[in-house]
């Protein structure tokens, strides 16, 4: 059980509406919702938007991530540049589900021109509420954490 309860929401021009709705939706389930923007619809570039909320994840001010452009890919493989982020893009809840059960990721990609709200609110109520079993999938992690030497 974790005593930090702050998410922080980041995402490109993209999927601003979309990540205003996941900000009010994990508020309402009980967590602080860390929005750094973007508010207004110019062109932004997803690398600098997935790395700022990479940051706060990693340096623990922030327990989750969750980031979004338009496909969830390009802000998704950016966050995962920064040291001891695990994030991965999910269109279903059954992926986002187990990158918190067997890859204990900090972060969650989404696509905004792929996923609709509905599915992408239950996307994160999945993501939030499920655990890391450890066991094995903590050797497996600590591997991907040896990658980043
Ligand atoms: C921006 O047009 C688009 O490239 C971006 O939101 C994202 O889909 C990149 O991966």
């Amino acid at each position: 059980m974790t005593t930090n309860n702050r998410i922080v929401l980041s995402s490109d021009h993209a999927a601003i509406v979309l990540r205003q709705a996941i900000a009010a939706h994990v508020a309402a389930r009980g967590w602080v919702a860390v929005d750094i923007g973007p508010t207004t619809p110019e062109s932004t570039p997803y690398p600098k938007h997935g790395a700022e909320a990479a940051q706060l994840v990693a340096s623990g001010d922030c327990r989750f991530g969750i980031i979004l452009c338009g496909t969830g890919q390009g802000i998704m493989i950016a966050a995962n540049k920064v040291k001891g982020i695990r994030c991965g893009v999910c269109l279903d809840t059954f992926s986002a589900r187990m990158i918190r059960q067997h890859n204990d990721a900090n972060m969650l990609a989404l696509g905004a021109r792929v996923v609709g709200e509905g599915l992408a609110l239950d996307i994160v109520d999945a993501f939030l509420t499920a655990q890391f079993e450890g066991g094995r999938h903590a050797t497996r992690v600590a591997m991907i954490e040896a990658l980043e030497g």
